[in-house]
């Protein structure tokens, strides 16, 4: 197959689960996302998978060409028309902001900063393999926007954001929108927020998972590398104090089987049920990793050295793992029924609202640096 056929084909898979607009569409068809991501397999490049292209000393991953699904959420969500000027924050392999160039038009303007030079002077080389020139990468702090390219119509991170800095705020015009990975205790969504008033309010809200930003502006969110091989990564909302959890990882659990029937069996566990988690219960940990399934993803918590996670099979199912894993286990499976008296609220029922200064409005509120969430699900 060639590569034409192959984006066609990737364009074609992502349609069948998602909606997805006729420019971004068209925007996927035209950029050849192998040519930036040289070194890895073509035909892996044209797969609806995140691909990491760095690793810290640690292990962690510090860059990647996202998700081709998330990225088409995320670019549909931004809305780019035309001549819109757009920020990106977090040029990566380039790859994004070849798509946004395509958006915005020969009469638009991209500008695309990363933190890393290393990955500038990469994402350069794969816009100038790929015949684009609509996009500009600078190396910067994205905590910063960019002011000399201000005013934008458009802003969007594609790294985990803490907080909203108010630099993108002030740089973005009076009608302008951004699309950010926001964190909410620790889970991320990607929302799409405008001016409203004299707060940022949401238009929609998608689940997503990037990593989170490097530099002053980076919030307090903390990323263990428990195992390297097959990876196993934990993530808390903020630093604290824990056990060596990983021994306890390979006992045999406690289960408890929930009544909460799961209608996507396998290594991933829903969004709607972790940030429901996140947003209730302050020991809220998640484990990610890789298993012959591919990528796995859960959410639990993590108390002392012990620890209990969610597994979905056809029901939601809490295991509990360590000295204290039994009563782990019981009490995440009583959120679990207490999500499903909910009514199962998933990221796309829920409104944000960013204020600054003083709020009255009703919601779980979730203080941040420059400016204070207010949470409702719909
Ligand atoms: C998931 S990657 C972005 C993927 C990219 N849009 C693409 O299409 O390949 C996240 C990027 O954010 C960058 N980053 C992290 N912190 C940053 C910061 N403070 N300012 C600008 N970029 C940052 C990382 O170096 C990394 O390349």
């Amino acid at each position: 197959m060639d590569f034409a056929t192959q984006r066609e084909a990737m364009v074609a898979l992502l349609r069948e689960r998602q909606e997805v607009s006729e420019p971004v569409a068209a925007a996927l068809r035209a950029v050849p996302r192998h040519l930036f991501l040289p070194g890895i397999d073509p035909g892996d490049a044209y797969r609806d998978e995140p691909i990491v292209t760095k690793r810290d000393e640690a292990g962690r991953p510090i860059s990647s060409s996202s998700q081709p699904a998330i990225m088409a959420t995320m670019l549909d969500q931004l809305g780019v028309a035309p001549g819109h000027r757009v920020l990106e924050i977090g040029a990566g392999t380039g790859y994004n902001a070849a798509l946004l160039a395509r958006l915005a038009g020969p009469d638009g303007l991209v500008v695309s900063v990363d933190i890393d030079d290393e990955l500038v002077a990469r994402a350069r080389e794969h816009l100038a393999a790929a015949g684009e020139s609509g996009a500009e990468v600078v190396c910067a702090d994205g905590a910063q926007g960019y002011p000399a390219r201000a005013p934008y119509d458009r802003l969007i991170a594609t790294v985990g954001v803490w907080d909203l800095a108010p630099a993108w705020l002030a740089q973005l015009r009076p009608d302008g929108r951004l699309v950010v990975p926001l964190d909410l205790r620790g889970v991320q969504v990607s929302v799409a927020m405008e001016r409203d008033g004299e707060h940022w309010a949401s238009r929609s809200v998608a689940p997503c998972g990037f990593m989170r930003m490097r530099g002053p502006f980076a919030g307090p969110e903390v990323l263990m590398v428990l195992r390297r091989d097959p990876e196993l990564m934990l993530a808390l909302p903020a630093p604290r104090k824990l056990g060596d959890v990983a021994p306890a990882l390979d006992a045999v659990p406690t289960e408890i089987t929930t009544k909460v029937e799961e209608p996507a069996p396998g290594p991933v566990i829903g969004m709607g049920m972790s940030l429901w988690l996140a947003l209730h219960e302050p020991r809220w940990c998640a484990l990610s990793g890789q298993t012959a399934a591919g990528h796995s993803f859960t959410a639990g918590i993590v108390e002392g050295d012990s620890i209990a996670v969610l597994a979905a099979e056809d029901y939601l199912i809490a295991r509990g793992h360590g000295a204290d894993g039994a009563r782990l286990a019981a009490e995440l499976a009583g959120h679990v029924a207490a999500w499903d008296q909910a009514g199962r609220p998933e990221a796309g029922g829920l409104r944000v609202e960013a204020h600054h200064g003083p709020v009255d409005a009703e919601g779980i509120h979730i203080e941040k640096r420059h400016t204070t969430l207010v949470l409702a699900f719909r």
